[in-house]
């Protein structure tokens, strides 16, 4: 069975296609939102079972959220030292460990593609490479499929960003990372689509005109924008494409150093000399695996300090209570439902009521956009560098297709519509389309396999 595999930074789908029918998997029975639709997490627990999906999430939430984390001087091994005068002397290495951990839970693990400094992460005393925890996640989900069909995977088309990275040397070696996991997964018979290319193979099933069509594939980690030709038999030939590693991730963010900082101490004096309260500390704010950093002595210290003689002592226990009791997690989860709710509303709340946690804090989408100024142009450049590619001007397309959770967000329709025209813009299934259209080059793929 051949099938369409969208691995993405938030969310992963598999679909297939028999020359007729188009069929997502339920991937994921957990969800309540979409089966359809898992989300792309990994959890490893300390004994080294791993579970997937919005499993991944709940045993995490369950395990270590509102846990009091315990860091405790542990002995982790002997390293050999040599000095010039002494010679060579063993010396004992420790280290602050979170005694009490049940697991870890690995988020937008695509995304970590693209930096060159993770190579590999120590879960509970086991090394894993980025390329084994991506392995882990597709063979879970090759297995969920096999058991799905009761049949074995024996060819998969991959979806993969137009550009992991911005410049090409980090790409070329995300690519390779990527090619590298699938080998780990034993992924047999694999090919590598564009992702915006399958969305566009997705809509050329039902084109009977000719027409010139630009996708707008907006996901949790990337953007990508593809411009192709279809014939009156709505087979395309693809004119430019290119993409900017820019994501639904980056404007989570974007919210919380933008809006929420205020929440946990930012601006906040200390002692009577009124030194600022360090700024650095508050950077570990930009992605939730980094909060509990501040968990280690040397931060807690400071805010320890902060809470006892600082001008913000409410804001800072809750910083405190954000680091100490893990609950960087559902900070995230909070800021990203209130960017989703921005999508229909012009107003929301972001609101934690949780230990020293309290607060209600308003967002409309007016500061929403601001928040998201540099990205959109950045996203806008994109677009139009597209269309140079192309030798294209915006009257030259046709149809506008938007696909990816992030393409819901109004300030990209808006700047689409301003562009090509709101008549031209069309939503595919945002979270489903590149595995619809990965399915069908899948089809292709399994019928020349087989001599069809
Ligand atoms: N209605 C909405 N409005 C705004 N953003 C949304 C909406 N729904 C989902 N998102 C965002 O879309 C992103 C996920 O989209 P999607 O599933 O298409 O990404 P992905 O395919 O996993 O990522 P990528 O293709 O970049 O690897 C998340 O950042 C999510 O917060
Ligand atoms: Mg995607």
């Amino acid at each position: 069975m051949y099938i369409g595999l969208d691995f993405g930074t938030t969310n992963s789908s598999v679909a297939l296609y028999d020359g007729t029918t188009l069929t997502l998997l339920p991937l994921d029975p957990r969800s309540t939102a979409n089966p359809r639709v898992l989300r792309s997490t990994l959890f490893i627990t300390s004994e080294g079972a791993a579970y997937i999906g919005r499993e991944a999430i709940d045993r995490f939430l369950e395990g270590n959220v509102g846990r009091e984390i315990d860091y405790q001087w542990r002995f982790v091994g002997e390293a050999e030292l040599t000095f010039a005068d002494i010679g060579t002397v063993m010396q004992a290495l420790y280290a602050t460990v979170d005694a009490n951990a049940p697991g870890r839970l690995f988020q937008s693990i695509k995304t970590a593609l693209r930096d060159r400094g993770f190579t590999h992460t120590n879960v509970f005393g086991r090394y894993y490479t980025l390329e084994e925890l991506i392995a882990l996640v597709l063979s879970l989900v090759k297995m969920r499929v096999e058991d799905t069909l009761q049949t074995k995977v024996t060819g998969v088309v991959l979806g993969r960003p137009v550009h992991y990275a911005t410049d090409a040397e980090a790409d070329a070696l995300a690519f390779k990372r990527m090619q590298h996991a699938c080998k780990l997964a034993e992924l047999p018979d694999i090919l590598f689509l564009e992702e915006p290319t399958a969305a566009a193979l997705a809509y050329a099933r039902n084109v009977r005109t000719a027409q010139r069509v630009l996708v707008f594939d907006f996901g949790g980690g990337t953007l990508d924008v593809t411009i192709m030709q279809l014939d009156d038999a709505g087979r395309p030939t693809f004119l430019a494409t290119d993409g900017v590693p820019v994501g639904g991730d980056v404007l989570d963010r974007r919210i919380v150093m933008g809006r929420l900082l205020r929440q946990f101490g930012e601006g906040a004096t200390i002692g009577p000399r009124q030194l600022p309260f360090p700024a650095h500390v508050l950077e570990h704010l930009t992605e939730w695996q980094s909060i509990v950093d501040l968990t280690q002595p040397r931060y807690l210290d400071i805010i320890e300090e902060g809470v006892m003689a600082g001008s913000k002592p409410r804001e800072l226990r809750a910083l405190r209570s954000l680091a100490r009791r893990n609950y960087g997690l559902p900070m995230y989860e909070e800021v990203e439902r209130a960017k989703v709710r921005l999508s229909d509303a012009n107003e929301t709340t972001i609101s934690m009521h949780m230990d020293e946690i309290d607060f209600d804090e308003p967002l409309p989408r007016w500061d929403f956009e601001r928040l998201i100024g540099p990205d959109a142009r950045q996203i806008e450049r994109c677009v139009d560098r597209v269309l140079a590619a192309a030798r294209l001007s915006p009257a030259d397309i046709d149809v506008v297709l938007r696909t990816g959770g992030s393409s819901r967000v109004p300030r990209f329709v808006r700047m689409l519509a301003n562009k090509f025209g709101e008549e031209k813009l069309q939503e595919m299934d945002v979270f489903t389309g590149v595995a619809s259209g990965l399915a069908i080059a899948a089809w292709e793929r399994g019928r020349q396999s087989w001599g069809g």
